[in-house]
């Protein structure tokens, strides 16, 4: 059976390996990409999904445009653990592809998920990996998403540790308003990929000469975006091994074809939005006699062997 979704990205270099995993993997439908500010601004999210989907033959794809700030907050929060361009930016202003021939769809990202969740009510997985600016704007144009919507698989949050501070990680830190609606919204299921999953299954070295052994436009790109990756990490210090980099975005598309890739437990989730030190933070209660129900299934585990295997088999594929 066929798995109809559409990618909601900030794309970004592990965005980028996730929109090629969903247009390529024959087990899943991508109807859409929608784009929203977070690693870099909007019109280059943008700019860098249309990169992607040409690239590798899939233009016909269409992206969508969403939310270019927050839903409440002002500005354009960006990461600020790295100065963008820097030897310790994984992702760059513009992915290391050619510029995009596609253009942006006029629909804008809310509409369209709004309606393409009408039009095939039950049938659309949402597969948020950036920011969740444009799903809580989705929630805000039509509260019925939440009964229109079989599941939402979200990359981010983190419990043991984060990345944009000690208490948050990115895609939450950065609209947190958002991650607090979308959570709180009622969805039937909600997989929530956190940092203590995507952790698990690093990409490395030894992995980026396979995928550039394919010979492929996919595993061209996927291998040079997560070498950039890797070198990013390794000056940032912030993965497990100096040789590897977790690739976050793309372990949701991979599981929705192998769900076996993470292992997960329900948890009860909330979002700190106030606290100066801890905004952001995803509020896991993991506490054994917990009598509030959980919200969300939640990985702590992932089979990084079985997703470098996934990785290289689809990436295998021309469009
Ligand atoms: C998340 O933040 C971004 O840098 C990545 O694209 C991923 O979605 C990881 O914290
Ligand atoms: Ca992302």
């Amino acid at each position: 059976m066929v798995r109809k979704l559409v990618l909601d990205v900030d794309t970004g270099s592990d965005d980028a390996v996730a929109i090629m995993f969903a247009a390529l993997h024959p087990d899943l439908d991508l109807l859409g990409v929608t784009t929203v500010n977070g690693n870099v601004p909007l019109v280059h999210t943008t700019d860098n999904s249309l990169r992607v989907l040409d690239f590798i033959g899939r233009s016909d794809v269409a992206v969508h445009p969403g939310l270019a700030r927050p839903i409440v907050r002002h500005g354009f929060p960006a990461p600020k653990r790295f100065s963008r361009d820097s030897d310790r930016d994984m992702h760059g202003t513009e992915l290391p592809l050619p510029p995009p021939v596609s253009k942006p769809h006029e629909v804008g990202a809310a509409e369209y998920l709004v309606r393409t969740a009408r039009e095939l009510p039950g049938e659309v997985t949402l597969v948020p990996v950036g920011p969740l600016s444009n799903i809580a704007a989705a929630l805000a144009l039509a509260p019925d998403l939440v009964e229109l919507v079989p599941e939402v698989v979200i990359m981010g949050g983190a419990h043991h540790f984060g990345n944009e501070t000690p208490a948050a990680e990115f895609n939450i830190w950065a609209d947190p308003e958002a991650a607090d609606m979308v959570l709180s919204a009622g969805f039937p299921k909600v997989t929530l990929v956190p940092l203590d999953a995507t952790h698990k299954a690093l990409v490395s070295t030894a992995d980026v000469e396979r995928l550039r052994a394919l010979g492929t436009p996919a595993g061209e790109a996927a291998a040079k975006l997560v070498e950039k990756r890797i070198a990013a990490y390794a000056v940032a210090g912030e993965a497990a091994r100096p040789d590897a980099a977790p690739v976050h975005d793309a372990l949701c598309t991979a599981y929705l074809v192998r769900p076996e890739v993470i292992g997960t437990r329900p948890v009860h989730v909330t979002v700190e939005t106030r606290g100066d030190r801890t905004v952001g933070r995803t509020v896991m209660d993991l506490r054994s006699g917990s009598t509030t129900p959980p919200n969300c299934d939640v990985a702590f585990d992932a089979d990084a062997a079985l997703f470098n295997q996934l990785l290289l088999t689809v990436f295998a594929r021309r469009a």
